[in-house]
């Protein structure tokens, strides 16, 4: 197949939102204007939120929901479709300082960033201050900030004293951030978790570190680094550490609807909420917070949907939708990865969208046997 031009797929793209914002602001009832769609575009522009508008350093952060780093997934094309469907900020995943610095040709690819993903942080990892401030000073001009891990739980990532591991030597962490945000011209910013373990509960003390060594903001899951990705997120530490410190925090952790990210705004005083899971094959789900959250601000409730909660939750598009954001988003990849790469990644992908209809996983094993872009729109037309 041919590899189409990103702006065409671009509108492409557009004319796909347009379709769902239609549906969405009917299904809210919206009533205050007579031409809705229009309305609600001047409203959000840029989907902005004007109370809810921050500064990361000189990057205007439009709205406060933003999308997660997720390695193996938040690639170009995802950063693409959570950008038009309300993201206000995007982030590479985690790119190894060593790779960088070593040129190796997959850490560069990684740190593309096409020009309708930014706002987009690019997230870099290590344990090496010089060879960290070297790495981010190479890819300093690819993206509109510098985001460091130190929350990374995966093994072999802690072997090399890495991620999660650095919220244990306090000092190194102070040195990376410091000598980082002495050389480098854009934001430079830190994801952390709460702390090591439970009985080594020190986020307010590293956020207080990083704000001190001149980081612009702070993004924090609310899991210690021997939880992994499962356990009670604490978003009570999250709050102290928004009182704690000045520049802004951005919440991290199992938030995954309008109403969860409503609930944890307020109650954390943050300025956004990063999404990451709940977006997987599902980056409506941006749109669907933020509709709640300007349905909340112009009638001073969210819309009431749900009879027995009485909020308003989501909305899930139909399946013909689905079908056609699918083939989209294929395509998005192909134009990034190649047809080979991009179809072997998608078999995921169609899992995740169409999760939830019924005999979906029956037909999983005929995703994995597909091989070019004509058996996976056959797939689709199948569903
Ligand atoms: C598959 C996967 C990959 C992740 N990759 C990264 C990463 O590269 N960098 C990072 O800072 N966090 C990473 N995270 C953590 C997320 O950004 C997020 O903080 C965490 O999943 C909690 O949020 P959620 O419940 O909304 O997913 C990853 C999480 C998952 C599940």
């Amino acid at each position: 197949m041919t590899v189409i031009n990103l702006d065409i797929l671009i509108k492409e793209l557009q004319i796909l939102l347009k379709k769902y914002k239609v549906e969405i602001i009917d299904f809210l009832n919206f009533k205050y204007s007579p031409n809705k769609v229009k309305d609600i575009e001047s409203i959000t522009g840029d989907f902005s939120i004007k109370r809810s508008m921050f500064k990361i350093g000189n990057i205007i952060v439009k709205n406060p929901v933003v999308s997660a780093p997720l390695a193996g997934i938040s690639d170009n094309t995802y950063r693409i479709f959570a950008r038009a469907f309300g993201s206000a900020l995007n982030y590479t995943e985690m790119i190894s300082s060593y790779g960088i610095y070593y040129k190796h040709k997959k850490s560069f690819s990684l740190a593309d960033v096409s020009r309708f993903e930014r706002p987009c942080g690019l997230q870099i990892f290590g344990s090496e201050p010089e060879i960290m401030l070297e790495a981010a000073f190479m890819v300093e001009k690819l993206a509109d900030f510098i985001d460091i891990n130190m929350g990374c739980p995966v093994p072999k990532v802690l072997k090399n004293k890495s991620g999660g591991y650095l919220l244990r030597d306090e000092k190194r962490i102070s040195d990376i951030i410091s000598i980082i945000t002495s050389k480098i011209k854009k934001p430079v910013t830190v994801k952390l978790r709460i702390g090591w373990d439970r009985s080594n509960i020190n986020v307010l003390k590293i956020a207080k570190i990083a704000e001190f060594n001149g980081a612009s903001a702070v993004a924090v899951h609310g899991r210690t680094v021997r939880q992994g990705f499962s356990g009670g997120v604490d978003y009570e530490v999250i709050k102290e550490v928004k009182e704690g410190i000045d520049i802004p925090v951005i919440v991290s952790g199992d938030i995954n609807s309008f109403t969860k990210a409503s609930n944890i705004l307020d109650y954390s005083g943050c300025d956004a909420v990063m999404i990451g899971r709940a977006s997987k094959g599902n980056p409506w789900i941006f749109f669907n917070i933020i509709a709640g959250l300007i349905s909340l601000e112009y009638k001073g409730e969210p819309a009431k949907i749900d009879e027995v909660s009485g909020l308003f939750d989501g909305f899930t598009p139909s399946i013909e939708f689905k079908k056609d954001l699918a083939k989209l988003y294929l395509k998005f990849m192909i134009h990034f990865k190649g047809e080979e790469k991009a179809v072997r990644e998608f078999r995921k992908c169609i899992s995740w969208i169409f999760k939830g209809i019924k005999g979906i996983s029956r037909m999983r094993e005929n995703f994995v046997s597909m091989k070019n872009i004509d058996d996976v729109f056959g797939q689709i037309d199948n569903i």
